[in-house]
Protein backbone atom coordinates (compact mmCIF):
# COMPACT_ATOMS: atom_id res chain seq x y z
CA UNK A 1 0.00 0.00 0.00
CA UNK A 2 0.99 3.48 -0.75
CA UNK A 3 0.97 6.31 1.64
CA UNK A 4 -2.37 7.45 0.18
CA UNK A 5 -3.80 4.40 -0.36
CA UNK A 6 -2.33 3.82 3.71
CA UNK A 7 -3.68 7.22 4.69
CA UNK A 8 -7.17 6.63 2.79
CA UNK A 9 -7.85 3.54 5.09
CA UNK A 10 -6.68 4.16 8.13
CA UNK A 11 -7.15 7.84 9.05
CA UNK A 12 -10.16 9.41 9.80
CA UNK A 13 -11.86 10.51 6.52
CA UNK A 14 -11.88 14.14 7.90
CA UNK A 15 -9.62 15.36 5.33
CA UNK A 16 -10.62 16.13 1.91
CA UNK A 17 -7.20 15.54 0.37
CA UNK A 18 -6.10 16.75 -2.67
CA UNK A 19 -4.60 13.55 -3.98
CA UNK A 20 -0.77 13.99 -3.61
CA UNK A 21 1.69 12.86 -0.63
CA UNK A 22 4.56 15.12 -0.34
CA UNK A 23 8.40 13.78 0.95
CA UNK A 24 10.47 16.48 1.09
CA UNK A 25 10.55 20.39 1.64
CA UNK A 26 13.22 23.10 1.64
CA UNK A 27 12.46 26.70 1.85
CA UNK A 28 9.84 27.47 -0.51
CA UNK A 29 9.55 24.53 -2.21
CA UNK A 30 8.10 20.93 -1.58
CA UNK A 31 8.64 17.64 -3.31
CA UNK A 32 6.29 14.75 -3.75
CA UNK A 33 6.73 11.02 -3.47
CA UNK A 34 7.61 10.89 -7.54
CA UNK A 35 10.19 13.69 -6.67
CA UNK A 36 7.75 16.29 -8.81
CA UNK A 37 8.99 20.02 -7.19
CA UNK A 38 6.35 22.34 -6.32
CA UNK A 39 6.78 26.23 -5.35
CA UNK A 40 4.42 26.52 -2.21
CA UNK A 41 2.02 29.21 -2.11
CA UNK A 42 -0.23 27.66 1.41
CA UNK A 43 3.31 27.30 3.99
CA UNK A 44 0.90 24.48 5.25
CA UNK A 45 -2.20 26.96 5.81
CA UNK A 46 0.13 30.15 7.06
CA UNK A 47 1.94 27.72 9.23
CA UNK A 48 5.82 27.28 7.73
CA UNK A 49 6.23 31.07 7.29
CA UNK A 50 10.23 30.57 7.42
CA UNK A 51 10.05 27.97 4.76
CA UNK A 52 10.10 24.51 5.09
CA UNK A 53 13.41 23.53 6.96
CA UNK A 54 14.66 26.17 7.75
CA UNK A 55 18.45 25.69 9.23
CA UNK A 56 17.92 27.57 12.08
CA UNK A 57 14.88 26.02 13.22
CA UNK A 58 15.95 22.30 12.23
CA UNK A 59 19.06 23.42 14.63
CA UNK A 60 16.95 25.08 17.36
CA UNK A 61 15.52 21.80 17.33
CA UNK A 62 18.28 19.34 16.94
CA UNK A 63 19.85 20.94 19.64
CA UNK A 64 16.87 20.81 22.17
CA UNK A 65 15.89 16.99 20.95
CA UNK A 66 18.92 16.23 22.11
CA UNK A 67 18.92 18.20 25.52
CA UNK A 68 15.45 18.15 27.06
CA UNK A 69 11.95 17.31 25.40
CA UNK A 70 9.55 17.56 28.03
CA UNK A 71 8.92 17.78 32.04
CA UNK A 72 5.71 19.12 32.26
CA UNK A 73 4.17 22.37 33.75
CA UNK A 74 5.16 21.17 37.04
CA UNK A 75 8.48 22.47 36.40
CA UNK A 76 10.16 25.17 34.88
CA UNK A 77 12.12 25.17 31.56
CA UNK A 78 14.48 27.75 30.27
CA UNK A 79 12.84 27.53 26.14
CA UNK A 80 9.49 28.66 27.82
CA UNK A 81 10.58 31.60 30.25
CA UNK A 82 12.74 33.31 27.31
CA UNK A 83 9.94 32.26 24.82
CA UNK A 84 6.76 33.90 27.18
CA UNK A 85 9.69 36.87 28.25
CA UNK A 86 9.88 37.67 24.12
CA UNK A 87 6.56 37.84 22.85
CA UNK A 88 5.88 39.94 25.91
CA UNK A 89 8.56 42.55 25.34
CA UNK A 90 7.13 42.49 21.63
CA UNK A 91 3.86 42.65 22.52
CA UNK A 92 0.83 44.68 24.38
CA UNK A 93 0.93 41.47 26.81
CA UNK A 94 2.12 40.71 29.88
CA UNK A 95 1.54 36.81 30.43
CA UNK A 96 1.12 34.15 28.22
CA UNK A 97 -0.12 30.52 28.36
CA UNK A 98 0.68 27.82 26.38
CA UNK A 99 -0.96 25.35 24.20
CA UNK A 100 -0.58 23.17 21.51
CA UNK A 101 -3.24 24.35 18.61
CA UNK A 102 -5.09 27.46 17.39
CA UNK A 103 -8.12 25.95 19.13
CA UNK A 104 -6.45 25.24 22.36
CA UNK A 105 -5.46 28.84 22.13
CA UNK A 106 -8.70 30.58 21.20
CA UNK A 107 -10.40 27.73 23.99
CA UNK A 108 -7.88 29.34 26.89
CA UNK A 109 -9.13 32.77 25.77
CA UNK A 110 -13.09 31.95 25.63
CA UNK A 111 -12.26 30.28 29.42
CA UNK A 112 -9.87 33.73 30.79
CA UNK A 113 -13.23 35.79 29.59
CA UNK A 114 -15.40 33.86 31.43
CA UNK A 115 -13.49 33.58 34.29
CA UNK A 116 -12.39 37.14 34.26
CA UNK A 117 -15.71 38.28 34.89
CA UNK A 118 -17.21 35.69 37.28
CA UNK A 119 -14.11 35.98 39.83
CA UNK A 120 -15.46 39.86 39.74
CA UNK A 121 -18.94 38.41 40.83
CA UNK A 122 -20.25 39.20 37.63
CA UNK A 123 -21.62 36.07 36.94
CA UNK A 124 -24.25 37.54 34.52
CA UNK A 125 -21.50 38.39 32.52
CA UNK A 126 -20.66 35.27 30.33
CA UNK A 127 -21.23 36.11 26.63
CA UNK A 128 -19.17 36.71 23.67
CA UNK A 129 -19.60 37.95 20.65
CA UNK A 130 -18.31 36.97 17.28
CA UNK A 131 -18.25 38.04 13.78
CA UNK A 132 -19.71 36.12 10.93
CA UNK A 133 -17.95 34.20 8.94
CA UNK A 134 -14.94 34.24 11.10
CA UNK A 135 -13.23 30.79 12.09
CA UNK A 136 -11.89 30.06 15.69
CA UNK A 137 -11.47 26.19 15.44
CA UNK A 138 -12.78 22.70 15.92
CA UNK A 139 -13.11 22.49 19.51
CA UNK A 140 -16.53 22.85 21.27
CA UNK A 141 -16.20 26.08 22.55
CA UNK A 142 -14.38 27.04 19.60
CA UNK A 143 -17.19 26.18 16.61
CA UNK A 144 -19.29 27.46 18.68
CA UNK A 145 -17.36 30.94 18.81
CA UNK A 146 -17.28 30.44 14.32
CA UNK A 147 -19.42 32.59 12.83
CA UNK A 148 -19.96 29.56 9.50
CA UNK A 149 -23.09 27.31 10.12
CA UNK A 150 -20.92 24.57 8.09
CA UNK A 151 -18.82 24.23 10.84
CA UNK A 152 -21.22 23.59 13.61
CA UNK A 153 -23.91 20.86 11.52
CA UNK A 154 -23.99 18.00 13.58
CA UNK A 155 -22.69 18.87 16.51
CA UNK A 156 -25.79 20.97 18.56
CA UNK A 157 -26.64 21.77 21.45
CA UNK A 158 -23.62 24.30 21.34
CA UNK A 159 -22.08 26.20 23.93
CA UNK A 160 -24.57 28.91 25.63
CA UNK A 161 -23.35 32.51 25.18
CA UNK A 162 -22.14 33.09 21.81
CA UNK A 163 -23.73 35.74 19.26
CA UNK A 164 -22.25 36.46 16.01
CA UNK A 165 -22.45 39.96 14.33
CA UNK A 166 -21.86 40.89 10.56
CA UNK A 167 -17.91 42.03 10.70
CA UNK A 168 -17.01 45.71 10.07
CA UNK A 169 -20.38 46.73 10.77
CA UNK A 170 -19.96 48.98 14.10
CA UNK A 171 -23.68 49.85 14.56
CA UNK A 172 -24.80 46.26 14.52
CA UNK A 173 -22.00 44.85 16.98
CA UNK A 174 -23.61 48.13 18.85
CA UNK A 175 -27.08 46.68 19.14
CA UNK A 176 -26.05 43.49 20.56
CA UNK A 177 -23.74 44.69 23.20
CA UNK A 178 -25.22 44.69 26.90
CA UNK A 179 -24.45 44.41 30.15
CA UNK A 180 -24.26 40.62 29.73
CA UNK A 181 -21.16 40.26 27.24
CA UNK A 182 -17.66 39.88 28.12
CA UNK A 183 -15.60 39.52 25.35
CA UNK A 184 -15.33 40.64 21.61
CA UNK A 185 -13.59 37.91 19.71
CA UNK A 186 -12.81 38.85 16.28
CA UNK A 187 -9.47 37.95 13.37
CA UNK A 188 -8.17 41.41 12.35
CA UNK A 189 -7.99 40.00 9.22
CA UNK A 190 -10.54 37.21 8.58
CA UNK A 191 -8.20 34.10 7.03
CA UNK A 192 -10.81 31.23 6.72
CA UNK A 193 -13.80 33.29 6.09
CA UNK A 194 -12.25 34.81 2.52
CA UNK A 195 -9.42 37.09 3.45
CA UNK A 196 -11.40 39.79 4.73
CA UNK A 197 -9.00 42.85 6.71
CA UNK A 198 -11.00 44.70 9.37
CA UNK A 199 -11.74 48.08 8.36
CA UNK A 200 -8.78 50.45 10.55
CA UNK A 201 -11.83 52.83 11.16
CA UNK A 202 -14.32 49.85 12.51
CA UNK A 203 -11.40 48.16 14.50
CA UNK A 204 -10.39 51.65 16.31
CA UNK A 205 -14.48 51.65 17.21
CA UNK A 206 -14.54 48.34 18.46
CA UNK A 207 -11.53 49.25 20.64
CA UNK A 208 -13.12 52.67 21.87
CA UNK A 209 -16.38 50.26 22.61
CA UNK A 210 -14.83 47.87 24.63
CA UNK A 211 -13.03 50.47 26.57
CA UNK A 212 -16.54 52.66 27.14
CA UNK A 213 -18.40 49.33 28.36
CA UNK A 214 -15.80 47.12 30.27
CA UNK A 215 -15.74 44.37 27.62
CA UNK A 216 -12.81 42.52 27.08
CA UNK A 217 -11.52 42.37 23.40
CA UNK A 218 -9.87 39.22 22.10
CA UNK A 219 -7.67 39.20 18.68
CA UNK A 220 -7.33 35.65 17.01
CA UNK A 221 -4.27 36.30 15.34
CA UNK A 222 -3.41 32.27 14.70
CA UNK A 223 -3.70 32.86 11.21
CA UNK A 224 -2.86 36.77 10.84
CA UNK A 225 -0.01 37.21 13.04
CA UNK A 226 3.28 36.08 13.10
CA UNK A 227 4.84 38.26 10.55
CA UNK A 228 2.00 37.72 7.79
CA UNK A 229 0.62 40.11 7.58
CA UNK A 230 3.91 42.96 6.97
CA UNK A 231 3.85 43.28 11.12
CA UNK A 232 4.76 40.68 13.82
CA UNK A 233 1.16 41.07 14.82
CA UNK A 234 -1.90 42.48 12.49
CA UNK A 235 -3.41 44.61 14.87
CA UNK A 236 -0.23 46.19 14.81
CA UNK A 237 -1.27 47.58 11.28
CA UNK A 238 -4.17 49.14 12.80
CA UNK A 239 -2.82 51.14 15.88
CA UNK A 240 -4.68 49.71 18.70
CA UNK A 241 -4.11 46.51 21.07
CA UNK A 242 -6.27 43.99 22.50
CA UNK A 243 -6.82 42.86 26.15
CA UNK A 244 -5.81 38.99 25.27
CA UNK A 245 -4.39 37.89 21.96
CA UNK A 246 -4.12 34.11 20.59
CA UNK A 247 -1.24 32.70 18.16
CA UNK A 248 -0.18 29.37 16.76
CA UNK A 249 0.49 27.78 13.55
CA UNK A 250 3.71 29.77 12.48
CA UNK A 251 4.88 30.36 16.06
CA UNK A 252 6.53 26.91 15.65
CA UNK A 253 6.72 26.77 11.95
CA UNK A 254 4.80 23.56 12.30
CA UNK A 255 6.08 22.43 15.25
CA UNK A 256 2.60 22.33 17.26
CA UNK A 257 2.39 25.28 19.66
CA UNK A 258 -0.53 28.14 20.19
CA UNK A 259 -0.22 31.00 22.85
CA UNK A 260 -2.92 32.90 24.95
CA UNK A 261 -1.02 36.42 25.46
CA UNK A 262 -3.03 38.73 27.68
CA UNK A 263 -2.44 42.00 29.83
CA UNK A 264 -1.73 41.63 33.68
CA UNK A 265 -5.34 43.24 34.19
CA UNK A 266 -6.99 40.26 31.99
CA UNK A 267 -4.53 37.26 33.29
CA UNK A 268 -6.10 37.96 36.39
CA UNK A 269 -8.84 35.70 35.50
CA UNK A 270 -6.67 32.81 35.47
CA UNK A 271 -5.26 31.73 39.04
CA UNK A 272 -3.43 28.48 40.30
CA UNK A 273 -5.61 25.38 38.84
CA UNK A 274 -8.38 27.57 36.31
CA UNK A 275 -5.83 26.22 33.16
CA UNK A 276 -3.45 23.74 32.11
CA UNK A 277 -2.49 21.49 29.40
CA UNK A 278 0.27 18.52 29.50
CA UNK A 279 2.06 19.73 26.30
CA UNK A 280 1.68 23.09 26.62
CA UNK A 281 4.89 24.94 26.22
CA UNK A 282 7.36 21.95 26.21
CA UNK A 283 10.97 23.04 26.10
CA UNK A 284 10.89 21.33 22.21
CA UNK A 285 8.35 23.94 21.20
CA UNK A 286 8.96 26.52 22.98
CA UNK A 287 12.60 26.32 21.90
CA UNK A 288 11.49 26.55 18.33
CA UNK A 289 9.03 29.31 18.62
CA UNK A 290 12.54 31.14 20.35
CA UNK A 291 14.33 30.80 17.18
CA UNK A 292 10.93 31.78 14.94
CA UNK A 293 9.97 34.96 16.77
CA UNK A 294 13.45 36.47 16.82
CA UNK A 295 13.80 36.02 12.97
CA UNK A 296 10.62 37.27 12.26
CA UNK A 297 10.36 40.08 14.57
CA UNK A 298 13.36 41.66 12.59
CA UNK A 299 12.45 45.09 11.51
CA UNK A 300 14.00 44.59 7.59
CA UNK A 301 12.61 41.04 7.58
CA UNK A 302 9.27 42.63 8.10
CA UNK A 303 9.91 45.03 5.59
CA UNK A 304 11.01 42.55 3.44
CA UNK A 305 7.37 40.96 4.01
CA UNK A 306 5.49 44.42 3.41
CA UNK A 307 7.37 45.35 0.21
CA UNK A 308 6.92 41.55 -1.49
CA UNK A 309 3.37 41.58 -0.57
CA UNK A 310 2.43 45.08 -1.81
CA UNK A 311 4.61 43.83 -5.24
CA UNK A 312 2.05 40.44 -5.43
CA UNK A 313 -1.29 42.53 -4.39
CA UNK A 314 -0.30 44.92 -7.06
CA UNK A 315 0.20 41.93 -9.59
CA UNK A 316 -3.24 40.47 -9.00
CA UNK A 317 -4.96 43.88 -9.07
CA UNK A 318 -3.39 44.08 -12.66
CA UNK A 319 -5.18 40.47 -13.52
CA UNK A 320 -8.22 41.86 -11.86
CA UNK A 321 -8.01 44.79 -14.34
CA UNK A 322 -7.80 42.32 -17.27
CA UNK A 323 -9.81 39.45 -16.46
CA UNK A 324 -13.12 40.00 -15.94
CA UNK A 325 -13.38 36.67 -13.77
CA UNK A 326 -11.87 38.36 -10.93
CA UNK A 327 -14.11 39.87 -8.60
CA UNK A 328 -11.82 41.11 -5.88
CA UNK A 329 -8.42 41.51 -4.58
CA UNK A 330 -7.85 41.32 -0.94
CA UNK A 331 -5.45 41.07 1.96
CA UNK A 332 -2.39 42.54 3.88
CA UNK A 333 0.93 41.77 3.35
CA UNK A 334 1.76 37.91 2.75
CA UNK A 335 -1.85 36.75 3.46
CA UNK A 336 -3.75 37.66 0.19
CA UNK A 337 -7.12 36.48 -1.51
CA UNK A 338 -8.31 37.09 -4.94
CA UNK A 339 -12.28 36.02 -5.30
CA UNK A 340 -13.24 34.61 -8.81
CA UNK A 341 -16.84 34.53 -10.04
CA UNK A 342 -16.83 30.89 -9.65
CA UNK A 343 -15.18 27.42 -8.87
CA UNK A 344 -11.64 28.31 -7.00
CA UNK A 345 -11.12 24.19 -6.92
CA UNK A 346 -10.35 24.43 -10.69
CA UNK A 347 -7.64 26.96 -10.54
CA UNK A 348 -6.24 24.84 -7.35
CA UNK A 349 -5.77 21.91 -9.93
CA UNK A 350 -4.70 23.03 -13.02
CA UNK A 351 -1.86 25.11 -10.63
CA UNK A 352 -1.43 22.00 -8.80
CA UNK A 353 -0.34 20.66 -12.14
CA UNK A 354 1.96 23.39 -12.92
CA UNK A 355 3.71 22.54 -9.82
CA UNK A 356 2.28 25.30 -7.61
CA UNK A 357 0.85 24.90 -4.01
CA UNK A 358 -2.51 27.08 -3.12
CA UNK A 359 -6.04 26.82 -1.60
CA UNK A 360 -9.16 27.86 -2.52
CA UNK A 361 -11.64 28.95 0.30
CA UNK A 362 -15.30 29.92 0.40
CA UNK A 363 -15.92 27.75 -2.81
CA UNK A 364 -14.73 31.54 -4.81
CA UNK A 365 -11.35 32.67 -2.97
CA UNK A 366 -8.05 31.48 -3.94
CA UNK A 367 -5.73 31.90 -0.88
CA UNK A 368 -2.09 32.95 -1.28
CA UNK A 369 -0.07 32.39 2.22
CA UNK A 370 3.33 31.77 0.92
CA UNK A 371 6.56 31.14 3.16
CA UNK A 372 7.40 35.04 3.72
CA UNK A 373 10.83 34.06 2.49
CA UNK A 374 9.34 34.04 -1.06
CA UNK A 375 11.12 35.37 -3.88
CA UNK A 376 9.60 37.85 -6.14
CA UNK A 377 10.59 35.63 -9.29
CA UNK A 378 8.26 32.56 -7.75
CA UNK A 379 5.61 35.11 -7.69
CA UNK A 380 6.32 36.18 -11.38
CA UNK A 381 6.09 32.68 -11.99
CA UNK A 382 2.65 31.93 -10.22
CA UNK A 383 1.03 35.38 -11.76
CA UNK A 384 2.37 34.12 -15.43
CA UNK A 385 0.25 30.57 -14.69
CA UNK A 386 -2.77 32.37 -13.36
CA UNK A 387 -3.10 35.04 -16.40
CA UNK A 388 -3.08 32.57 -19.36
CA UNK A 389 -5.50 30.04 -17.06
CA UNK A 390 -7.72 33.13 -16.05
C1 LIG B 1 -8.03 32.33 12.69
C2 LIG B 1 -7.92 30.91 13.16
N1 LIG B 1 -8.22 30.62 14.43
C3 LIG B 1 -8.12 29.36 14.89
C4 LIG B 1 -7.74 28.33 14.07
C5 LIG B 1 -7.64 26.94 14.61
O1 LIG B 1 -6.31 26.54 14.73
P1 LIG B 1 -5.92 24.98 14.88
O2 LIG B 1 -6.28 24.31 13.61
O3 LIG B 1 -4.45 25.00 15.16
O4 LIG B 1 -6.70 24.47 16.04
C6 LIG B 1 -7.42 28.59 12.74
C7 LIG B 1 -7.04 27.50 11.82
O5 LIG B 1 -7.14 27.61 10.63
C8 LIG B 1 -7.51 29.92 12.26
O6 LIG B 1 -7.23 30.23 11.00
Amino acid sequence: MDSIEKTDNFVFQTYLRCGKAFAKGEGAFLWDEDGKKYTDFLAGIAVCSLGHCHPKITQAINKQASTLVHVSNLFYTMPQADLASKLCEKSFSDRVFFANSGAEANEAAIKLARRYFQKKGEKNRFKIITMEQSFHGRTMATLTATGQDKIKEGFYPLLDGFSYVPFNDIEALKEEVDDTICAIMLEPVQGEGGIVPADPQYLKAVRQLCDQKGILLIFDEIQCGMGRCGRLFAHQLYDITPDIMTLAKALGNGLPIGAMLATQDAATGFDFGSHASTFGGTPLATAAALEVVNIISNVSFLGDVCAKGEYFKQKLLALKEKHSRVVDVRGEGLLLGLELDKDAAFFVNELMKKGFIINGIQDKVLRFAPPLIIEKQEIDRLIVELDSLL
